[in-house]
């Protein structure tokens, strides 16, 4: 018991002692109440770690004043209300382990979404977001392309035809980075945010385009075709319609040597023949 104590105050002494001024502040005024907030106008200073004795009193600490930096605070942080997470009598211990921890005020991503992603399931909000404070939106301690990146491999080649909103890395257009109501992390119709709403042009839907799985026919991502198409058109088409059957109607006699799309829509039609005007 005695040893952890020793430890505890051991390490705490030489973490403080060999920390920049503003980790030093941030662990100090855990320690020392009435400590100034340097991220609004001054720091305070401790000299040398012996101050450390003097808990409870900080009339002899140091202040300087340093200019305002632009970090967006995260609310219970600029509140200072550092007990809404930390435990005083445990050395400033986590009160909970995160999620819980995060969970005691925001939304748990677990209910409210059918799918939940790899790092927000086991926990690891601190994976991509700062507890206190960041230069960025949202508490993210990197560009959100770059989180993403970082464990995501997109190794799209260069004479790939690449999404423009992929190769602008904005990963978070299309997935949320918390869940979603598939396995792809997607919200439904998030296509239509960006492209003519097809449920709104057609009267009649294509069956793969009514439930929205553009990805049947499309590389959402990148790919070697035209239009981000997976295949050739035709060879597209006779995937899931047999050309047996296709090529034996009288209406398409000859129609082996023209594409497909040069009589029907992919999307939809007035019909369920979906033809072109
Ligand atoms: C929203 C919850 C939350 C609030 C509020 C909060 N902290 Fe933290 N704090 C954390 C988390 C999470 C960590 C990371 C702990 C870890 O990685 O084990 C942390 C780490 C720390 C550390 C360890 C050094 C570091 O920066 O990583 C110190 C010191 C600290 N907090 C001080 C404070 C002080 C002082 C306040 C109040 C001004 C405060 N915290 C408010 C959640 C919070
Ligand atoms: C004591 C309550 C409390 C706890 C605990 C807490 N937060 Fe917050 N958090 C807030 C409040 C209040 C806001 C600001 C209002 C809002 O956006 O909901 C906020 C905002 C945020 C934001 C959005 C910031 C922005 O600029 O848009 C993120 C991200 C966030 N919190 C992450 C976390 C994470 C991660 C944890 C766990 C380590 C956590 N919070 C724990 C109260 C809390
Ligand atoms: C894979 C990275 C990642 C992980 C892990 C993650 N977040 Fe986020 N979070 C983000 C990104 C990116 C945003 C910004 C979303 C945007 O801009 O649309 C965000 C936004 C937020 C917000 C702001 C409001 C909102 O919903 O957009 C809160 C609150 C939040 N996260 C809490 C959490 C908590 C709590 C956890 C852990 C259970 C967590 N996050 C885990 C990446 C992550
Ligand atoms: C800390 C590592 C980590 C970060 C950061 C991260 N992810 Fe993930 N992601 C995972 C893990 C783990 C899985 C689940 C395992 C799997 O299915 O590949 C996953 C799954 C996914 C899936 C589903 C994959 C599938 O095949 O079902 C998508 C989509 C995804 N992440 C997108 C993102 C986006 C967008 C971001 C940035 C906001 C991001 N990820 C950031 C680790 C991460
Ligand atoms: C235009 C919307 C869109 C954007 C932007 C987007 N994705 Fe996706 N992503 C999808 C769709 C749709 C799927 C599922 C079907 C598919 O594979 O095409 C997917 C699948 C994934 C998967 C799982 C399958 C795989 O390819 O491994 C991961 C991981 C992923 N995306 C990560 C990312 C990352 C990282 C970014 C940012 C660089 C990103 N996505 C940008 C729409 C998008
Ligand atoms: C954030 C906006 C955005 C979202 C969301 C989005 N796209 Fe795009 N998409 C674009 C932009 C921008 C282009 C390039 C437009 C151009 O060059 O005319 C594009 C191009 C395309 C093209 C190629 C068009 C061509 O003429 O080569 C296809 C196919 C496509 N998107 C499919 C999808 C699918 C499927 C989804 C849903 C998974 C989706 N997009 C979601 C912005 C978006
Ligand atoms: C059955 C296959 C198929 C499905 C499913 C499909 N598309 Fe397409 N899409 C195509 C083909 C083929 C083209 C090329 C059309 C052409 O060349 O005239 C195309 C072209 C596009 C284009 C380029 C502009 C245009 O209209 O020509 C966009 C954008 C697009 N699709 C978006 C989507 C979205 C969003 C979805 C899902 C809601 C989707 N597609 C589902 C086959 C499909
Ligand atoms: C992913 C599978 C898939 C692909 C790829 C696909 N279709 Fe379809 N198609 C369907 C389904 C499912 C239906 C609706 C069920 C049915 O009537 O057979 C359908 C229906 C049709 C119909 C209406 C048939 C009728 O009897 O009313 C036409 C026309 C059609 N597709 C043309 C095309 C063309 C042209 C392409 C290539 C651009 C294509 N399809 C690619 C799955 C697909
Ligand atoms: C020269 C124009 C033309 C071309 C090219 C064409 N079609 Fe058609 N297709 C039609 C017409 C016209 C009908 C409607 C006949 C009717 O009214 O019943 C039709 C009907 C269909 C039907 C529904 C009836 C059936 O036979 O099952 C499907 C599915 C279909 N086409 C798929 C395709 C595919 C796949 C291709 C490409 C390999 C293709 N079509 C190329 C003109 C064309």
């Amino acid at each position: 018991m005695k040893a952890k104590y020793i430890y505890y105050i051991f390490f705490t002494i030489s973490f403080i002692w060999s920390c920049s001024p503003k980790q030093s502040y941030t662990i100090k005024s855990f320690f020392f109440d009435g400590v100034p907030n340097p991220f609004l106008e001054e720091v305070a200073i401790l000299e040398d770690s012996s101050q450390l004795s003097l808990a409870g009193t900080n009339n002899d600490i140091a202040t300087v004043m340093v200019p305002k930096e632009e970090f967006i605070l995260h609310e219970p942080y600029k509140t200072r209300d550092c007990s809404s997470c930390h435990d005083r009598n445990q050395m400033g211990k986590l009160k909970l382990p995160t999620p819980n921890l995060c969970n005691l005020c925001h939304e748990d991503f677990t209910i409210t979404f059918p799918v939940v992603h790899g790092p927000v399931v086991s926990g690891s909000c601190s994976q991509c977001h700062e507890p206190h404070q960041s230069k960025l939106k949202s508490l993210l301690k990197q560009p959100t392309q770059e989180l993403c990146i970082a464990c995501h491999e997109t190794h799209f080649s260069e004479e790939n035809r690449i999404h423009k909103s992929v190769s602008e890395k904005i990963c978070t257009e299309c997935h949320d980075p918390h869940g979603g109501k598939d396995r792809f992390l997607l919200e439904s119709g998030i296509c239509y945010k960006c492209h003519t709403d097809f449920e709104s042009k057609f009267k009649i839907l294509h069956g793969p385009v009514y439930t929205q799985s553009c990805f049947l026919c499309h590389g959402t991502h990148a790919s070697k075709t035209e239009k981000l198409l997976i295949k050739p058109v035709n060879e597209l088409c006779l995937g899931c319609h047999e050309s047996n059957a296709i090529f034996s109607g009288s209406y398409h006699i000859g129609a082996e040597k023209a594409e497909c799309t040069s009589c029907h829509s992919p999307h939809g039609g007035s019909d369920f023949k979906l033809l072109l005007n």
